[in-house]
């Protein structure tokens, strides 16, 4: 029997986890056993709670509950109740997702053991040290024995920093193995996909018709943080409901909603302005069904790029970059990071009737969960 942990806190991670576990219950039963570590980074229930019900996503069998703070405490405390379970339960790897202060403290903590990590969402570069999701990926990447990559440009990057194609099993941390598997979170908008066109009921909540609304969302710190960008940002939205007729629906990140009230005057036009509807964060259901059903979608997140390009819909960036280069490159989303002009620009031209977009297939099959786990108990157990 292998027995991992899996380290998880913020909410992308709690969508990824659901894919791997789903595999795990249903395929790999007989030769896994999880161990899940909920961090607390995240914890309101909105936040938290309501993916572990509609994901199926078993409950977590250790809460750590180190909740928000400056990132060194808030990954101090990830660290050290993460090295404890790790030194009681003696897993033989750890699986870490993507690029929090979770996936950072699982990694310094598991390293420091000798545990082999998992990373998944593996080699992902925005190539900037700015934005702190960038230093958790690098930190995270070079500690890992399993690195598997959701696009062959993950694995590019990878190979880029010295990591070899030639290794041979067994792998180790300074032997690793870089496999490119697709993207489990596409698994998952394939696998909810009709239950949560079926079972949401978000738009008739709203009032809001399918193709009559662009969906946005906003949560990253240099735009939550910085007033400038935020007014900028709004201030584009504002711009294209009067000049374009527009309608926005934001489901809110709390850290978002926190920062409104941080620029004078922005809460009171919002609530004005009756076609830039703010609603509390989204269910996962609610979200795709959000998705599913817009006309373009307008995001800082990396996840809520990713499942516009699945979804078939424009994106526009609100970040000067992005790990995700596909979307760009095949003209499915723009990179109009704060800027008025760009975005407002990058609305029309995906409102035009004769923009064609290519959403070419570059996520993998949608069974990259499946394989994942077979390639951690062939190369792990
Ligand atoms: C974190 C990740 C980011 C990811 C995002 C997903 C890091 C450095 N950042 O950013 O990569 O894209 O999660 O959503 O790990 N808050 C609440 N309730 C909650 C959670 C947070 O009110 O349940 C508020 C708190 O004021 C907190 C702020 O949001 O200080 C930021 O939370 P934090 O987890 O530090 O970072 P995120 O912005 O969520
Ligand atoms: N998401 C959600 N409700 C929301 C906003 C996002 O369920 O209100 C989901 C979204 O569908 C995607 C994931 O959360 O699967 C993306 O997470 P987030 O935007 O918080 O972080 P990022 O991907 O930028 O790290």
């Amino acid at each position: 029997m292998l027995k991992i942990v899996t380290v998880i806190g913020a909410r992308p991670q709690f969508i990824k986890a659901a894919a791997i576990s789903r595999a795990i219950r249903s395929k790999f039963s007989d030769n896994v056993t999880e161990i899940i570590v909920h961090t607390g980074q995240h914890y309101d229930p909105e936040m938290s709670e309501v993916f572990f019900s509609q994901l199926n996503i078993p409950h977590e069998n250790y809460n750590l509950k180190v909740g928000s703070g400056n990132h060194g405490v808030q990954t101090a405390r990830m660290i050290s109740g993460i090295e404890e379970i790790l030194i009681s339960e003696k897993p033989n790897c750890i699986i870490l997702y993507g690029d929090t202060n979770s996936t950072l403290a699982g990694a310094v903590a598991a390293s420091k053991l000798l545990i082999p990590i998992v990373h998944i969402e593996a080699g992902m570069r925005s190539f900037t040290k700015q934005v702190p999701e960038e230093i958790n990926r690098i930190m995270c990447d070079h500690v890992s024995t399993l690195l598997f990559t959701p696009t062959l440009t993950g694995a590019a990057n990878l190979y880029n920093e010295g990591f070899r194609k030639d290794n041979m099993a067994p792998y180790h941390v300074d032997n690793p193995k870089v496999i490119p598997c697709g993207d489990i979170m596409y698994d998952n908008s394939l696998y909810f996909k009709d239950v949560a066109l079926k079972e949401s009921n978000i738009l008739d909540l709203h009032n809001l018709k399918a193709n009559s609304y662009s969906l946005v969302t906003i949560h990253r710190n240099n735009n939550t943080d910085d007033p400038n960008r935020l007014f900028s940002i709004f201030k584009s939205l504002d711009a294209l409901v009067h000049a374009a007729g527009a309608k926005f629906v934001l489901p809110l990140h709390p850290r978002t909603q926190k920062m409104l009230d941080t620029v004078p005057g922005l809460r009171d036009r919002l609530t004005e302005v009756e076609n830039i509807k703010i609603i509390p964060p989204a269910s996962y259901l609610d979200m795709i069904a959000l998705e599913a059903n817009c006309d373009m979608v307008i995001t800082d997140s990396g996840g809520v790029q990713k499942e516009a390009y699945y979804f078939e819909k424009p994106c526009i960036i609100l970040q000067s970059e992005t790990p995700w280069v596909e979307l760009v490159r095949n003209g499915c989303a723009e990179l109009a990071d704060a800027d008025c002009n760009a975005i407002e620009s990058a609305y029309y031209y995906f409102k035009k009737p004769d923009t064609k977009l290519d959403f070419k297939p570059v996520f993998g099959d949608g069974k990259a969960a499946e394989f994942t786990v077979s390639k951690i108990l062939e190369y792990l157990h």
